[in-house]
């Protein structure tokens, strides 16, 4: 304990132990929490009082720790969530609940929202959800979409139910990393540095392009207290270069002359803890040159514009195309036609845990500990930075904060391995808020224009979608995005006359990359506006026009690609009608027996998301052992991001080996420890982790049957040093301490290996993009106050066709955790660089602003899929805003075509401006 007797010495209870603390005048209360008194379980989102991850209760009242100086806590008694769950029964209660419904899933969130849980249920043992809302209202979630949370706390009085079934495919477990969570012990980036490690911060571009100049950056480091190292582009020993799709890889580590957008990284400095979070970066060495600069793909592809990458005719980076049958003819014919214009910007992905993590070298390795979605792919680009073999290069992911995309690309990474690299010590890194949102990948903004036709019965005749992206300065996931929208921009539905171009445009703008959809949800945006346009059009309810165009089994996609089985659209459509009757009838009685400002509308709409990559190869493997002792290892490197990973693919692999959940123990990622079970992204990991796993499961089986020499369907029973095999007939006892060990010291092992079927596309686009493809549609009740153009959401429904859920309980949190982010960008996000990179100035929405989100779960299982399992991560977005577009027509009568739909934006339609 640092400064524990010195003069000066803050004195107050943490949970319930006397501490004395020296800390600086001033110095956050969260920073010497975690810093000086190792309480790490209190966790640091902003540092500006706008997440409430800091929450911690001083003499039982909440407060932000990240705005109370150190001093003000003189005296007084401090609880964190870790000594409240060691000791507390409210709060020890608390966390079973969590457990029991899923509240927790990537956990940066939860020690604050335990705590702020733990101080209401002290004052209001039964608070009912309006008291919960108040409650919670200072903490934000980025991943549960709340629901599930204000459930667990409502039934903290109610008594734990015990599971104890196997816990297979299908069965609603509790995930099996959330004690950690509720604890607060689960290490993110920013928790694992040993003490005393240097700190690292970098210097970022102030301008949207510049060039830029160092002065003597030897002289200057060797005249500054405590700084270590300077860092640039000249420290880069291999490529300075990185991307994660390799034939466009474009991005620098370090920039080099000129920078390409706000907040690009050109230096960075290497010190003690001290000097670096005292250090201001305007005493760094650096000049800047302002240039001219496109920050939108009109300036970006007008004559003469400057361009992003030299030496390129122009700064269209790539595009994609899907063509079949003769759209324009299609459109020309049909009886009636639609077409609109629409826009949306950036989306900050507003992960509660900012990047961080911590580098060192042993033994002449170096090793990355840090947040990430995809391990290996880290590793690849690592290698080429650093130009070193990959062996001597190892990523342990810690645990991920929530990603949704975006901790896809490499950030702070190579500052890490350079830190570690030039000054052989130890260094650490955690991303402030505002370069977080400064540097990080973005969702796409888009630019759609789309022509829709159809015959006077409502069959789909004729689709034209042409879309332009901003992908800012580099190509990030740019070229995933160009080439997944046209093949998703006809929806789940039937059109044989179709053509879907899009292209995507380099900006100074921070990257576009991966966020939860790839583009798709903003074509669904147009197109599902526009479906609902058409059954004004045609005077046909747009549930059963939706229905009359629905995919089925055996009908082509636009790519030509048929499916024989597993298109759950129409059942996720049909799902919807109960709500969607009672709904609209409701809002006609309203809207007829109201009074004043207030419009009640329901609206609905679909989606449709291949699963995996658009046909390339997207392998996963996973390996298991058993050792003599009888211990079930699972070494399974896919990253649970908080979307469950860790407790579905140990289910589907538990299941195909025969053996209890319970009896697994995991090793999760590691480089070192764990098989190439590509990123978490795509919609992926389920389908094709969760395959390898099953594969594996069986493989592992099969040694078990041929050791025991057993044939035909049996029993497995595992107790400690044996394998009892029940035939029906006979029971047989695999000793398995006479069976040798290998190098991982198993007795018995195997691995899975999964790539999903696919085809490549040709130049119309036609092909097999994807093995399988999971279906979506929700449905939205809103009231719009029409003398404010605010909107309100009162309910919404979300039928999701998933094949087999896995694990239901993680389903219905992705459902509603992924609709909270559709509520977001529908209604109230737009990333501004300059202007919006702090979460006061960009908005998520809140425990109030998500409004009871029902899950209708439908199994129409998948061949492919691992026992009929589909991916589900993108899927649960997609149809969120358009379906509140629809909405807001239904209730205001006006065709919202931007997102976000912001108050301002909404009156000033409904004002017919
Ligand atoms: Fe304190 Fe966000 S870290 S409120
Ligand atoms: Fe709340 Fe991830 S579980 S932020």
């Amino acid at each position: 304990m640092d400064g524990e007797h010195g003069l000066g010495a803050t004195r107050f209870i943490l949970n319930g132990a006397a501490v004395a603390v020296s800390a600086p005048a001033g110095e956050r209360l969260s920073d010497t929490l975690r810093e000086r008194l190792g309480a790490r379980d209190v966790k640091i989102g902003c540092n500006a009082g706008d997440c409430g991850a800091c929450s911690v209760l001083i003499d039982g009242q909440v407060v932000c720790s990240c705005l109370t100086p150190t001093h003000k806590a003189e005296g007084r008694r401090i609880e964190t969530v870790g000594g409240l769950v060691a000791s507390d029964p409210v709060a020890q209660a608390l966390a079973g609940r969590f457990q029991d419904h899923g509240a927790a899933q990537c956990g940066f969130c939860t020690p604050g929202m335990v705590t702020a849980s733990v101080a209401l249920l002290r004052e209001e043992p039964q608070p009912d959800e309006a008291a919960i809302t108040r409650a919670l209202g200072g903490v934000l979630c980025r991943c549960t979409g709340y629901r599930k949370i204000i459930d667990a706390v409502a039934s903290v009085p109610a008594a734990l139910a015990e599971a104890d079934a196997p816990g297979h495919a299908g069965a609603a477990i509790r995930r099996l990393d959330g004690a950690q969570k509720l604890a607060g012990t689960e290490a993110f980036g920013d928790d694992v540095a040993p003490p005393g490690t240097l700190e690292i911060l970098v210097i970022r571009s102030p301008f949207p392009r510049a060039a830029f100049a160092f002065g003597d950056l030897e002289a200057w480091r060797a005249g500054q207290d405590g700084i270590a190292a300077v860092l640039t582009a000249a420290d880069v020993p291999g490529r300075n270069v990185f991307g994660v799709i390799p034939a466009f890889a474009d991005q620098p580590a370090f920039a080099e002359g000129t920078a390409r957008f706000r907040g690009e990284a050109v230096a960075a400095v290497v010190g003690t803890q001290a000097t670096i979070r005292a250090f201001d970066p305007a005493g760094f060495p650096v000049t800047w040159t302002e240039l001219p600069a496109v920050e939108v793909p009109a300036t970006a592809e007008a004559p003469g514009a400057p361009l992003l990458h030299e030496g390129r005719a122009g700064n269209l980076m790539c595009k994609g195309f899907v063509a079949c049958g003769d759209a324009g003819a299609a459109l020309a014919a049909a009886d009636v036609t639609v077409e609109g214009r629409f826009a949306s910007g950036f989306v900050e992905h507003a992960y509660i845990e900012p990047e961080a993590g911590f580098a060192q070298v042993v033994d002449g390795r170096v090793e990355i500990h840090a947040c990430t979605q995809a391990p290996v792919m880290d590793l690849e680009s690592m290698e080429i930075l650093l130009g070193m073999d990959r062996s001597r290069i190892r990523i342990v992911p810690t645990a991920v904060g929530g990603g949704f995309g975006s901790k896809l690309d490499i950030s702070l990474q190579p500052y890490l391995a350079l830190g570690a690299l030039k000054t052989g010590r130890p260094v650490r890194m955690a991303y402030s808020r505002t370069e977080s949102m400064q540097s990080t990948t973005k969702r796409h903004p888009s630019d759609i224009r789309l022509r829709l036709g159809a015959t006077r019965d409502g069959i789909l005749k004729g689709c034209d979608f042409r879309g332009t992206f901003n992908t800012g300065a580099y190509a990030s996931w740019g070229p995933t995005v160009a080439n997944r929208v046209p093949v998703h921009a006809s929806g789940p539905y039937r059109i044989a006359d179709y053509r879907a171009e899009a292209r995507a445009i380099h900006t100074n703008c921070p990257p576009s990359g991966a966020f939860r959809g790839f583009g798709v949800p903003q074509a669904a945006i147009a197109l599902e506006s526009l479906l609902d346009e058409l059954a004004a059009k045609l005077g046909i309810d747009p549930l059963e026009l939706r229905l009359k165009n629905a995919l089925t089994n055996g009908a082509p996609t636009v790519c030509g690609q048929v499916f024989p089985q597993g298109v759950g659209i129409r059942a996720c459509l049909e799902a919807l009608r109960p709500a969607w009757e009672t709904e609209r009838a409701a809002a006609a009685a309203f809207n007829r027996d109201t009074d004043g400002p207030l419009r009640r509308g329901v609206g609905l709409a679909s989606g449709w998301y291949g699963c995996g990559n658009t046909s390339l190869p997207n392998p996963s493997t996973i390996k298991a052992g058993i050792r003599a002792d009888g211990t079930i290892v699972l070494h399974q490197g896919a990253m649970d991001i908080g979307q469950g990973a860790n407790t579905v693919i140990t289910q589907l692999f538990a299941t195909a080996l025969g053996v209890p959940v319970a009896s697994v123990t995991l090793i999760g990622p590691d480089t070192d420890l764990t098989p190439d079970a590509g990123k978490t992204s795509a919609s992926r990991q389920t389908f094709v982790s969760g395959n390898a796993a099953r594969l594996c499961g069986e493989a592992l089986r099969a040694e078990v049957l041929r050791a025991a020499n057993v044939s035909g369907a049996a029993a497995l029973s595992v107790t400690a040093g044996a394998i009892t095999v029940d035939d029906g007939a006979s029971r047989h006892r695999l000793a398995l301490d006479q069976l040798a060990a290998d190098g991982d010291g198993f007795v018995l092992a195997a691995s899975g290996h999964y790539d999903p079927p696919t085809k490549p596309l040709d130049a119309n686009g036609q092909g097999e993009p994807y093995a399988q493809f999971g279906y979506a549609a929700q449905l939205v009740v809103a009231e719009v106050d029409t003398s404010l153009g605010t909107v309100c959401l009162k309910r919404i429904v979300a039928a999701h066709d998933v094949g087999l859920a896995v694990n239901p309980m993680l389903v219905e949190g992705q459902i509603q955790g992924g609709v909270a982010q559709g509520i977001g960008m529908a209604l109230m996000e737009e990333y501004i660089p300059g202007r919006t990179e702090n979460l006061h100035d960009y908005l998520i929405p809140t425990i109030g602003d998500v409004p009871p989100i029902e899950p209708i779960i439908i199994e129409e299982a998948d061949a492919h899929g691992p026992f009929g399992a589909k991916g589900l991560g993108e899927h649960v977005l997609i149809p969120t805003a358009p379906a509140i577009l629809n909405a807001i027509s239904h209730a205001a009568g006006v065709r919202m075509t931007s997102v976000p739909v912001t108050p301002a934006k909404l009156a000033a339609a409904l004002a017919g401006d």
